[in-house]
């Protein structure tokens, strides 16, 4: 497939400040757009970022037709620029594709066009330990009509952002014992909008209270941990690290599925199993309980000090880092992603430099 390119005659690279990145609020130069209608992908544009016009009645705005991706680019210490297993995002991508009706892309507009773009863009991959250039894959259903049926005309896009990773500080958390994310046969595995809007209300409660996310349970009974906002759960009881199996209700993160294997890879004894609110409370109780941690791209590893259920709090004891499993795998990921310590796995991918 072959990509057309309008590019601007001017960048703004040197009004950013990328010692001070926020995360999500700056954006590089150029994106890549491709539509699909009449059955068929069109020829896939890298222009400049700039706002989309489109219907009002368009049905992203009315149904919510639209899923996304999050991964980063990093840059070594030679100024290559590495992806992380881009293959996973591609191929989740496409499931999310298929579950929420929507077209699935060719490896040939979204990775490709990927690293084209990436290549234009290779300035804006900050250096800057902790930071990377967040890539935001989308798609959304632009068919101008009202009626509540399946779109035919979509838009793909990728978008570049240079980031620091979020939640740096650990975290408090709630567990939901009232409002769920996800259920049996929905769409909690599948990257798409509504699942992040529906968050968003019992997120601000929480907030309010005082914890910066919420710890979702299973929808039926809210016993069984699963995941947070943008992340997937580790639980370190003794020396044991255990999360809960992915399901229909859970996201299968790649950064979750990247820790396991490193894990098992520095010999820590792993667990894939549920586990329940009340276990959780006893292993407090009886000491066991040693760390939470969440795992995702755009927080990468990101401790868990303290959890509430119901009305009483349950305080983790501070690890110095040599003796946490999160500093452990945060380090290890991070230093496989940046080229720091060979990657014996094959997950990075070098796309120029
Ligand atoms: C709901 C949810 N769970 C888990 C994750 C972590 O997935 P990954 O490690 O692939 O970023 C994310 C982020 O993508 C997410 O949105």
């Amino acid at each position: 497939m072959s990509i057309k390119l309008d590019l601007s005659e001017r960048s703004h690279i040197n009004e950013v400040d990328f010692n001070a990145l926020g995360f999500g609020n700056i954006f590089s130069d150029h994106m890549l757009v491709c539509d699909y209608r009449d059955g068929a992908w069109q020829t896939p544009t890298i222009t400049s970022v700039t706002p989309f016009s489109l219907d009002p009645s368009a049905k992203v705005f009315h149904y919510g037709q639209a899923i996304f991706e999050g991964m980063k680019a990093y840059k070594d210490n030679h100024e290559a620029v590495w992806l992380f297993r881009p293959q996973d995002n591609f191929d989740r991508f496409n499931l999310s594709a298929l579950r929420m009706a929507m077209p699935t892309i060719p490896e040939s507009i979204f990775l490709d066009g990927l690293y084209q773009l990436l290549t234009i863009e290779q300035a804006w991959v900050p250096k800057q330990t902790g930071s990377s250039l967040y890539i935001r894959p989308f798609m959304i259903a632009t068919n101008g009509t009202l009626s509540a049926s399946i779109s035919t005309e979509f838009r793909f896009c990728i978008l570049l952002s240079p980031v620091q990773s979020y939640y740096s500080e650990p975290i408090n958390v709630k567990i939901a014992d009232r409002y769920s994310r996800a259920a049996n046969g929905g769409v909690g595995a599948a990257k798409t909008a509504g699942n992040y809007a529906a968050q968003f209300y019992p997120t601000h409660l929480a907030n309010q209270a005082g914890y910066q996310q919420i710890i979702w349970t299973d929808d039926a009974t809210h016993s069984m941990l699963e995941e947070a906002g943008t992340m997937n759960l580790f639980f370190r009881l003794n020396n044991s690290l255990i999360t809960p199996p992915t399901s229909e209700r859970i996201l299968d993160g790649i950064t979750r599925k990247s820790i396991l294997t490193l894990a098992q890879h520095l010999g820590i004894h792993t667990e894939v199993r549920p586990i329940t609110v009340q276990e959780l409370i006893d292993a407090s109780h009886t000491g066991a309980l040693k760390e939470i941690f969440g795992s995702g791209t755009a927080a990468v590893v990101s401790t868990i000090k303290s959890f509430a259920y119901g009305d009483q709090d349950y305080p983790l004891v501070p690890l110095l880092p040599n003796e946490s499993y999160a500093q452990q795998m945060k380090h290890a990921l991070t230093s496989i992603q940046t080229k720091h310590t060979p990657d014996p796995f094959g997950w990075t991918f070098k796309v120029c430099g």
